[in-house]
């Protein structure tokens, strides 16, 4: 079984993009061949600096590495060492109905939100269909956010089955509900466009501003709390055993516990939870040439992988 998923270089990591796409990403590793990618081409449609996207996209495989990604399950590589993908892309184009494109939100809410719209923005759903269609995927590990792009992808496919033949494979989405519950420190969904995040490798007078910063009510250290509707508790109950987050529910519907306690508890957890995985970035970091080796091993896989695809690709379409 081939497992496929891709992360955006936008930025640092935080703890939504790390239980949305990287913990169950890795998770899953388990299950077949894992090929996860560094969307630099993609994030072309946001970042127009080259060093910020060189250094992010490196920034990225270096804490994917640190989380657990084992490179040794599958092959972890950086989306433009596969320039193939960019010929299915305008491949796939050809068959895809601009008003297929026009129903996509993110195109939408990326240009609500002040986002020029620019041909690349538009055709993002296509590109992104290449990356999955080209390595023949199987399962698509993603957020909720990405759901309607999967279902672009499998019509993009079938509209290319049913003109050229059975040629790609229609992947399966494996949606990740854990992303819908990530409050950030405003208890809105955090994101990095809301500036409400944690990030994983803050250093911890960082990590610790930032978890006091969770907005609270204004209830007294007395009174009773309620867990369901506190940032601090559903952020505490993602990182916390059973038993833990049994315990501070309680506390919680007890009184007694100001929220300043509650939000130190949640930092000592945030920041015991990452220490094994600080340490490995660490160590990654002492031997810069890892991350390099591993891409190029990644690189060399994909590009074996998406050659097969473009064969068959080639040939149906008549190039
Ligand atoms: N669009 C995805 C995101 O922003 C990233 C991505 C690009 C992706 N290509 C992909 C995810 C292919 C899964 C499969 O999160």
């Amino acid at each position: 079984m081939r497992i496929l998923s891709g992360i955006q270089p936008t930025g640092i990591l935080h703890i939504g993009n790390y239980l949305g796409m990287m913990r169950p990403a890795i998770a899953l590793q388990a299950e077949g061949e894992a090929f996860y990618f560094i969307a630099d081409y993609h994030a072309l449609t946001t970042i127009d600096n080259p060093e910020t996207l060189r250094a992010n996209s490196r920034r990225v495989a270096l804490d994917f590495l640190a989380c657990g990604l084992d490179p040794s399950q599958g092959a972890l590589f950086r989306q433009s060492d596969v320039r193939e993908v960019t010929e299915l892309t305008w491949i796939l184009s050809t068959v895809t109905p601009k008003a297929l494109l026009e129903r996509a939100h993110s195109y939408k809410d990326k240009v609500a939100r002040g986002l020029p719209a620019s041909a690349g923005l538009f055709t993002y759903p296509v590109l992104m269909a290449a990356d999955i269609l080209i390595y023949d995927s199987d399962v698509v590990p993603v957020g909720k956010d990405q759901k309607q792009h999967l279902e672009m992808t499998r019509d993009i496919a079938q509209k290319f089955n049913e003109t050229f033949g059975q040629i790609l494979k229609l992947p399966e989405p494996r949606i990740q509900a854990a992303t819908e519950t990530v409050p950030g420190v405003d208890g809105q969904k955090m994101s990095k466009s809301y500036r409400n995040t944690i990030d994983i490798f803050g250093d911890e007078k960082e990590m610790r501003k930032r978890v006091m910063s969770i907005v609270t009510d204004s209830k007294p250290v007395e009174a009773a709390k309620n867990p369901a509707t506190s940032t601090i508790f559903q952020l505490y109950s993602l990182f916390a055993s059973k038993d833990e987050t049994g315990a501070t529910r309680e506390a919680f519907q007890r009184g007694g516990t100001g929220y300043g306690d509650f939000k130190k508890q949640l930092f000592e957890k945030l920041w015991e939870y990452f220490g094994p995985m600080r340490k490995r970035r660490e160590e990654i970091l002492a031997n810069p040439d890892y991350i390099d080796t591993v891409l190029a091993r990644g690189a060399a896989q994909a590009n074996e992988e998406a050659g097969k695809v473009m064969k068959r690709v080639r040939t149906a379409v008549g190039l």
